[in-house]
Formats: C-alpha cells, sequence, structure tokens
C-alpha cells in the first residue's frame, strides 16, 4: 500500500462517517474485469461494486454517452422533460415485454420505497383503505431507508433503528402453505427477491413463485421483484431473474447494473399497478436524469450487443462447476448455490471473512455475506480464464489454511 493509500485512509477515518469496514486497498483504475491500486498492482475484480458493473469498469459506451450528454445538459429536474429519460422507459418495458411504465430514482432502496408506496396507493384505490400490508420474506434485503429496512427479512439490521414503518410481514422463503396463511384484506402486496443477494444468495424455487403469483391472482394483491441484484443479465439469459421462471410480476424495483455503476434506479409497474400513482404522490430530484439515462441506455445496448446474457450463463455454469469440484476435492464447502454469475460458496469453517482478506493480497477481489458464505458477482464479461484464476486462488488457500500444499 503506497503513501497516497494512507493518506486517504486515514482522511476518510477522520472525516466519513464509519458505517464500512473498508478493505486495506485504494483503487484508481479499472477496466473490464480488472481494477489497479496506486502502486500499479492489477486485481480482478469479482465483486463489481457489489453486482452494479455488468458490463466492466470504464466501458468505453457508457463513457461516452455520459461525456456527450454533460456536455450538452446536467439537470433540469422532473418538472421537464429530458432527453434520453422516455427512451430509457421504452427500452425498460421493452426488456420486460412491453406495457411497462418506470419511475426514476438514484438507488436500490428508493427502488424498493417507490414499490412501497405504489403498492399502498394501489391498495387504498383498489382494495380499500385497510390494504396496506406487505408480505416479504424472511432474510430478504430491500435496502437501507426506514420502509426498505422495515421490508428487509433480517432483524440484526433493524433493530437499532426502531420504531420502523409498519405493515410489514415476513414470511419463510420457498413455503407457499406460509405466503397464503398471511393473505387477508389487509393485504396490498408481496414483495420477493427472485434470488436473495445479501441474505447469502438463496434462489425462490420455480414452483413456489408460480404459487406466489397465483396466490397474488386469488388474493388481489400485487406481486412486485426486487431485481435490484438479480436483474440486467445477471443470472443469465433473461434480462431479469423472474423471466427464467415465466412469471410476470405486476411491479420491479430496479437499480445496480442499470447504468453500470452510475447511481440509478427504476421502479416499474405494469397494469393496474402503473396507474396508481397521480402527481404529486412521489418524486425525486434527481430520479432520470438525462446523465444517467443516457449512461443507461448505452449500458442496456452493450449489455445486448456483446451478449452478456449467453456469456453470463455459460461463465456462471463453468464457476459453479468448479466451485463443485472444490467442495469434493477441499471440504470446504459445503453448498454452491446461484444462477448465472450471482454465486455463493457456503463454507464449511467461519473463514469467509479472512478468504477475502488473503485473496486481496493475491490480486483477487472478493466478497462475504457473513462467516461463512462467499458471494461472486463478477462483471458479465469475467471469462473462463478468469474464472479458473479464481479457482486456482481458493484452493491455494484453502490448502494452505489446511496445511495440505
Ligand atoms: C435486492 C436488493 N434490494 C435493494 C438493495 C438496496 O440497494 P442500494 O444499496 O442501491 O440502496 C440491494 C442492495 O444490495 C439489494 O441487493
Amino acid at each position: 500500500m503506497g503513501a497516497r493509500y494512507d493518506t486517504l485512509a486515514a482522511k476518510d477515518d477522520l472525516f466519513v462517517l464509519p458505517t464500512y469496514a473498508r478493505k486495506p486497498v485504494l483503487f484508481i483504475e479499472g477496466r473490464g474485469m480488472r481494477l489497479y491500486d496506486d502502486e500499479g498492482q492489477e486485481y480482478l475484480d469479482f465483486v463489481s461494486g457489489i453486482g452494479a458493473v455488468n458490463l466492466g469498469h470504464a466501458h468505453p459506451a457508457v463513457t461516452e454517452a455520459v461525456w456527450q450528454q454533460m456536455a450538452r445538459l446536467v439537470h433540469v429536474s422532473n418538472l421537464y422533460h429530458v432527453e434520453h429519460r422516455a427512451e430509457l422507459a421504452e427500452d425498460l418495458s421493452a426488456l420486460l415485454g412491453g406495457g411497462w411504465k418506470a419511475f426514476f430514482c438514484n438507488s436500490g432502496a428508493e427502488a424498493c420505497e417507490g414499490a412501497i408506496k405504489l403498492a399502498r396507493r394501489w391498495g387504498a384505490k383498489n382494495k380499500g383503505p385497510a390494504a396496506t400490508r406487505i408480505i416479504t420474506a424472511e432474510r430478504s434485503f430491500h435496502g437501507r431507508t426506514l420502509a426498505a429496512l422495515a421490508a428487509t427479512g433480517q432483524p440484526s439490521k433493524q433493530e437499532a433503528f426502531a420504531p420502523l414503518p409498519a405493515g410489514f410481514t415476513h414470511v419463510p422463503l420457498n413455503d407457499a402453505v406460509a405466503l397464503a396463511s398471511e393473505l387477508d384484506g389487509t393485504v396490498c402486496a408481496v414483495m420477493l427477491e427472485v434470488i436473495q443477494g445479501e441474505g447469502g444468495v438463496y434462489p425462490c424455487d420455480h414452483e413456489y413463485l408460480k404459487d406466489v403469483r397465483r396466490l397474488c391472482d386469488e388474493h388481489e394483491v400485487l406481486l412486485v421483484f426486487d431485481e435490484v441484484q438479480t436483474g440486467f443479465w445477471r443470472t443469465g439469459e433473461t434480462p431479469f431473474a423472474h423471466q427464467a421462471h415465466g412469471v410476470k410480476p405486476d411491479v420491479v424495483a430496479l437499480a445496480k447494473a442499470l447504468a453500470n455503476g452510475l447511481p440509478a434506479g427504476a421502479v416499474m409497474a405494469t397494469g393496474t399497478a402503473a396507474e396508481a400513482l397521480t402527481p404529486g404522490d412521489h418524486g425525486s430530484t434527481f430520479g432520470g436524469g438525462p446523465v444517467i439515462c443516457a449512461a443507461a441506455r448505452a449500458t442496456i445496448a452493450a449489455l445486448r450487443e456483446e451478449e452478456l446474457g449467453s456469456r453470463c450463463a455459460r461463465d456462471g455454469a463453468y464457476l459453479r462447476s468448479g466451485l463443485t469440484e472444490l467442495a469434493h476435492r477441499t471440504g470446504a464447502i459445503s453448498e454452491v448455490r446461484g444462477h448465472g454469475l450471482m454465486v455463493a460458496a457456503h463454507l464449511t469453517a467461519p473463514i469467509a471473512a479472512e478468504l477475502v482478506s488473503e485473496g486481496l493480497g493475491r490480486g483477487l477481489v472478493l466478497n462475504n455475506i457473513g462467516a461463512d458464505i462467499m458471494r461472486f458477482l463478477p462483471p458479465l464479461v469475467c471469462g473462463k480464464a478468469e474464472i479458473d484464476t479464481l479457482l486456482d486462488g481458493l484452493s491455494e488457500l484453502i490448502e494452505d489454511r489446511d496445511g495440505v500444499s
């Protein structure tokens, strides 16, 4: 670590609130799935800014789109029509199959907050004033703002911030009976991640998703998918994870990879859900600004042109089979989960944080969830050669620990 790192890390300690325990590295440049620190050391990035840089770092098409728009007009607010916003909404509608409308915001938590407000407004209009409750899953994650936190099914993240907004009920994932038992006239929506991300990469079962859609229809309840982490081909061939299951939601929350690492979010709504909000109900100063929308349009176009969904499906399968082989050979992994390039290796010992810090020393940017889950979210440009480097590195780290090598 260089002098520049020392200066900035010390200033972070002095001037930035300590909400994160940051890793001892200063990344100053990136290209594709490679990152470079202040001393020129190269790293392979298996985190991509927590699943946000699906195209890889410094993609020229996104950079060009941002430069072009920055030089013309940066911000006038949502009081006016701007270039790129309507076209981006049209692009997103098409990716979702057509017939969708967008509300633009700046992050995943905001997208979930927007979806929650939309669902409550829809409930009041379509079911009556008592229909305010939203059912979400245990272990889910929907963001850190208060309503998104209340929706989150992780008590450890919530306890210090009571009282949280009321009206959220958490049920076990993949248990349609538990969900059915909660559906009554007080419910306006069910909100789920198709694959729980921050909770540890736990996918919804195909049959469960079918049951959830049927139950929502039977009880006249909106189905909201939080695709903040799973969106934009992260999970393989389809742009959004739910499409692989043929289950159509009413509302989708998007963010993370929408503008390849720039802060962007969207609430997508179709059918009667798209009629729930009226002028004055919700808003954002920055959401849907022309620079971000230009970046997002360039991102979506490049993800399509480079066929990163197919590559993600193929290379994700390669990563999962490599991790499964590592599991059999070392006994250090009890389960490999996920789809596409959203993958977790559940470890048999609580060494995930150590693997992350030792990996960094070997040029591997890794991520753990809690003590025993390694999560891999590389840019979708990640190929077999990079996955081989990862698997070799993990294998060596594990064997060094066991004293096997
Ligand atoms: C599924 C899901 N929803 C919401 C969020 C919150 O997004 P943000 O951190 O952009 O507010 C996240 C972040 O990890 C997420 O994974």
